[in-house]
């Protein structure tokens, strides 16, 4: 079985992964680099890039939130046991699928024994999966104290404990290094003829559509800043990347935050939907803003494509020619 993301998470990219995978840096062929995922989230193109070069060696993901990488750390080192707990809770969950007193009841339980953090570490991911399965929507979202604070879902029988695929991670994250921290920590673990992807939290499009609250520390426009300093370093050192985020352009035409921050870089806009909003009948598209990658002192491929927007009946299509950027 192929191992795919074991948890919902805001802004996985299960649907970006054909274009990200156009954008690939042709040398990647060549199977000898190495892959940095600096915000790892629920790993969509992690996952989807072990598959695709099965002689990959050297992946290293990251994130700053501690309760998702011991998660990823749990499943790569105690994975069985990890399963035994999962399995359990899944059957006592399901026994009282229709008791939605009782269901509040068990969910709230581990809730509150998850917000103590005194559990062991299996225990202590076990309970973040458990969550992550049968809470709102499969939001994450902490107060200052950093304790979770979503809301039970309305699901009858959600899957729980999916063990096929829990044992294909951990087989699969055997190659993997996992670390917790900033992203810019990665850059210590980086060799000559390494990659990133890098998918931060979310430009908000708007005060309240967007969701990109996945950690006690906000991601703000000064954040986003100095990610784009960090892009610069890599492309000095030699180093390729891309980068996906929501096109604020794709929704007020007149904001250029992104097209000025990364004028120097190639950016290429795909249509993606966003799948999970605090409200769900608030669905909407979001632009993503894919960044090129320039390797140092080399001529990157030009592109020119057309991107069309559809919002309230009225249509938009924007052809925007690739700068060439040496
Ligand atoms: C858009 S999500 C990544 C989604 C991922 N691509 C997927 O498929 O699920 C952004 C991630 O960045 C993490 N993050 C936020 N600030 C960070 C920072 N300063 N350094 C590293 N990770 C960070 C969040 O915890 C979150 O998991």
């Amino acid at each position: 079985m192929k191992a795919k993301p074991f948890l919902k998470w805001a802004g996985g990219k299960t649907q970006l992964i054909e274009q990200i995978k156009r954008q690939l840096p042709e040398n990647i062929q060549q199977n000898n680099f190495t892959y940095i995922e600096p915000f790892v989230g629920s790993g969509a193109v992690l996952f989807w890039m072990l598959e695709q070069y099965p002689n990959l060696e050297n992946a290293i993901i990251n994130d700053i939130n501690s309760d998702l990488t011991n998660s990823y750390l749990t499943i790569k080192n105690d994975v069985q046991d990890l399963i035994n707990i999962l399995s359990t809770w899944e059957t006592e969950y399901h026994n009282i699928a229709d008791d939605q007193e009782a269901k509040k009841e068990y969910y709230y339980e581990k809730r509150a024994l998850f917000n103590t953090r005194k559990s062991d570490q299996t225990t202590q991911s076990a309970l973040f999966i458990f969550l992550n399965r049968t809470c709102f929507n499969g939001l994450y979202r902490v107060n200052r104290k950093n304790e979770f604070n979503v809301p039970i879902g309305s699901y009858k029988k959600p899957q729980i404990c999916n063990t096929e695929n829990l044992l294909a991670v951990s087989k699969v994250l055997q190659r993997v290094k996992i670390l917790n921290g900033d992203y810019s920590e990665t850059l210590r673990y980086a060799p000559e003829n390494t990659f990133f992807y890098f998918d931060p939290p979310y430009k908000p499009l708007s005060n309240t559509s967007s969701f990109n609250s996945y950690s006690k520390d906000e991601f703000d426009d000064k954040e986003q800043i100095r990610l784009k300093e960090f892009c610069d370093k890599l492309n000095e050192q030699g180093h390729q990347w891309i980068l996906s985020n929501s096109d604020v352009k794709g929704k007020d035409p007149n904001n250029n935050f992104f097209d000025g921050l990364f004028a120097n870089f190639n950016i290429m806009r795909v249509n993606a939907r966003k799948s999970i909003n605090a409200n769900p009948s608030k669905k909407e598209n979001l632009f993503y803003v894919f960044l090129g990658i320039t390797p140092k002192g080399r001529a990157i491929r030009t592109y020119s494509f057309s991107f069309e927007k559809k919002e309230k009946g009225v249509q938009t299509i924007a052809t925007i020619p690739y700068a060439n950027v040496a």
